[in-house]
């Protein structure tokens, strides 16, 4: 029988699945596995059941030698050195589409809530500032027929266009080309990375992490939004440099941000950020919600005992 480690307690069905056709070996602990312990319980396995917080590189192929499948609970694999998995004939399983809607949920809302200062509103409530009703008080910028900015128009980005067309906002994108059936479906109009900075009022980042767009919104970029704009980063925290964030959340080169990833994550309780009155941040939550993990854990499960059979995988990234 393959033996599989899996790196946290999966939500759904996911354990049961695994476990009807590989011996287990299942770190149930509340807290990330230790890089050791991992390279340690890597050595006998035929397959790696893991999360976007294991780092899956050269160190740990080295330490796996029987390795052939790695499976990851999630869309995102820059944790995952997937050139030096292919070199080495070990495939590599993801979770896109299931989590595309709840993320688009999770990445308007943030937006939603950035434009209309909700954070800032619930501490006022909260420090029991709130002693009447004021004309001025907390105003923020409106969210219907305002311009969407999406940096990254993927199966996410859709999902946040078919939103924001709801609420009928012009909707700009960027990405590395054109997409035209985004903008036959959607509407949506291509613009350059400093246009779209430029002329839009709510700029969501949904790229990928890669070398390319590691501090891709940097103090040049902020400079270019305008002074009432938002930003929301709903896809991994290093794409935004949070020093030049911070910065231009403080001199207000921009309105407000939201944050769903940061960078370092976790975010250091006493980082500058979360000081920012004009800053929300939450807990990497995009996908989170139960259904969706589920399913997420589900795919990731169904990845990894295809992968084991040499059947193809219902998701599989990169080449193949
Ligand atoms: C992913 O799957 O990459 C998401 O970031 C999880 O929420």
């Amino acid at each position: 029988m393959d033996r599989v480690l899996v790196t946290r307690t999966p939500p759904g069905r996911a354990l049961d699945m695994l476990q009807a056709s590989a011996a287990l070996d299942v770190w149930a602990e509340e807290r990330q596995m230790p890089r050791g312990e991992l390279l340690q319980r890597v050595a006998p396995v035929d397959g790696l059941y893991c999360m976007l917080t294991d780092r899956i590189d050269e160190e740990l192929l080295d330490a796996a030698p029987r390795l052939r499948v790695v499976s990851t609970m999630a869309v995102g694999i820059d944790n995952i050195d997937l050139a030096a998995c292919t070199q080495r004939g070990v495939i590599v399983g993801h979770t896109p589409d299931v989590l595309t809607e709840t993320t688009a949920d999770t990445a308007f809302t943030l937006m939603a809530a950035a434009a209309r200062r909700v954070g800032e509103g619930i501490a006022y409530v909260e420090e029991g500032r709130w002693k009447r009703w004021e004309p001025d008080l907390l105003l923020g910028s409106d969210i219907h027929g305002t311009t969407l900015g999406i940096i990254g128009l993927g199966r996410i980005g859709r999902a946040v266009a078919k939103r924001a067309r709801g609420f009928d906002m012009q909707i700009l994108y960027h990405n590395r080309s054109r997409d035209t059936s985004a903008e036959d479906e959607l509407g949506a109009e291509y613009r350059s990375f400093a246009d779209l900075l430029q002329e839009a009022d709510h700029v969501i980042v949904l790229v990928p992490l890669s070398d390319e767009t590691h501090h891709l919104i940097d103090a040049a970029a902020l400079a270019m939004m305008k002074p009432t704009a938002t930003l929301t980063n709903a896809a991994r925290g290093p794409i935004v440099n949070p020093v030049a964030l911070a910065d231009a959340l403080r001199s207000g080169t921009i309105a407000a941000a939201a944050l769903d990833v940061t960078d370092p994550e976790p975010i250091p309780a006493d980082d500058q950020l979360l000081d920012l009155p004009n800053c929300i941040v939450i807990p990497h939550l995009g996908s989170a919600s139960v259904a969706t993990r589920a399913a997420m854990a589900e795919l990731a499960a169904e990845n990894l005992i295809a992968g084991l059979r040499g059947e193809p995988l219902p998701a599989r990234a990169g080449p193949g």
